[in-house]
């Protein structure tokens, strides 16, 4: 009701602004399970020590999940291989559940899930243990659902009860996990320095206030959603950790406003989205940096020759300004392995108030469900 709403409209807007909080409490909740990650002890059920003895014995993950979980699922896949050096499949659940695959006994199997009932992730994770996978983890929501039951090992993530359909701080709370089971995982490989964990762990302390001064941003989002709520087609570029967030940010924006979004990472813009570039085609590009700027240029020009308009979010510290035809909003910092859980706010905000603008049912999107228990 609305006391539960307070100052904000939608359950949407308030889960968005619930962020900096929900990953403070997932941090807390995490503690007691990877306490050598945090200078503490092991829990009372030994939990730590038994997941060490299993990060240990494996040498694959295999992720499986569906929808805004797995694009959690795939920002994972960079951290995996970047820092904790193992090999990651990340698989759509309802693909894997009916495919021929080759099973390895040594396969962490992580599942992602909101709320821990989707059916296609739960038949995923029955069919990875009936191929003799027995090694499973979830990073869930809902301590007392069946994906937790299931699973010998859980990431709980504390992000509270989401209401809206479209999911926002269960997604940033998923890649809060994520990041830290990569830590995990990486010291029980012997691969996490000292000084490399306390940068980690330094870095995921700040999150609550770096997503604050991202919030802040939402004056400016809301300049860009009044050009949006005008479109009926978007296209969004990402490259490297930040394609999954151009993933999200699309998916985000048809969810709730209908406009039809597709994401593409960057370097693909030429192998086919160009040809759709006009004038009511926006191109949104997530976080490129300098290095990818340059890459960028050509693309930009190309889209600008076509009319195109870009609606760029820069790194903290990049040098692009915005001139005709080029939107820019630049991060307060630049966050490096954590940028993910940042950038994917202001494509949240994006789809919430290009949405306002066209009136539609924000957290009661037509034809969708919260959970989807059913195949
Ligand atoms: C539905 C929801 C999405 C969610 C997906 C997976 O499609 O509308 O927000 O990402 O299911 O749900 P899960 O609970 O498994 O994360």
């Amino acid at each position: 009701g609305a006391a539960e709403l307070g100052p904000y409209r939608h359950y949407m807007q308030k889960e968005i602004f619930e962020q900096p909080r929900a990953i403070a409490d997932t941090l807390e909740g995490l503690v007691g399970i990877a306490p050598e990650l945090f200078d503490g002890q092991p829990d009372e059920e030994g939990v730590s020590a038994s997941a060490h003895r299993v990060f240990q014995q494996i040498d694959r993950v295999l992720i499986l999940a569906c929808g805004t979980s797995y694009y959690s699922g795939c920002t994972a896949k960079y951290w995996l291989e970047g820092i904790a050096k193992i090999p990651t499949q990340v698989e759509i659940a309802s693909e894997y559940r009916y495919r021929e695959s080759v099973p390895d006994p040594r396969t962490l199997v992580v599942t992602i899930s909101q709320s821990g009932e989707t059916a296609d992730t739960l038949a995923a994770l029955r069919h990875a243990q009936s191929l003799g996978m027995e090694h499973t983890l979830t990073v869930c929501n809902v301590a007392t659902s069946a994906m937790v039951r299931e699973c010998k090992l859980a990431y709980i993530t504390r992000a509270g009860v989401e209401v809206g359909v479209a999911s926002t701080k269960a997604f940033t709370t998923q890649l809060a996990g994520l990041f830290l089971l990569t830590l995990a995982l990486a010291q029980a490989k012997g691969l996490l320095t000292e000084e490399a964990e306390q940068r980690h762990l330094k870095a995921m302390r700040h999150l609550p206030v770096a997503l604050q001064s991202v919030l802040a941003l939402e004056p400016q989002i809301i300049t860009w959603s009044e050009d949006f709520a005008k479109m009926e087609n978007a296209l969004f570029l990402g490259r490297g950790l930040h394609y999954p967030v151009a993933l999200e940010g699309a998916l985000k924006l048809k969810e709730i406003t209908y406009i039809h979004a597709e994401a593409y990472a960057a370097g693909e813009l030429k192998h086919g989205p160009l040809a759709l570039v006009t004038s009511t085609m926006p191109v949104v590009t997530v976080a490129p940096n300098d290095q990818l700027l340059e890459k960028l240029k050509s693309n930009m020009q190309e889209v600008r020759a076509r009319g195109g308009v870009l609606y760029v979010l820069a790194d903290g510290d990049t040098r692009i300004e915005s001139e005709e035809g080029i939107h820019v909003i630049r991060m307060p910092e630049h966050y490096g392995e954590l940028s993910p859980l940042l950038h994917v706010v202001p494509l949240q905000l994006l789809a919430y108030h290009t949405a306002c603008a066209r009136g539609t049912d924000v957290d009661k999107p037509r034809n969708l469900a919260k959970s989807v228990t059913v195949e």
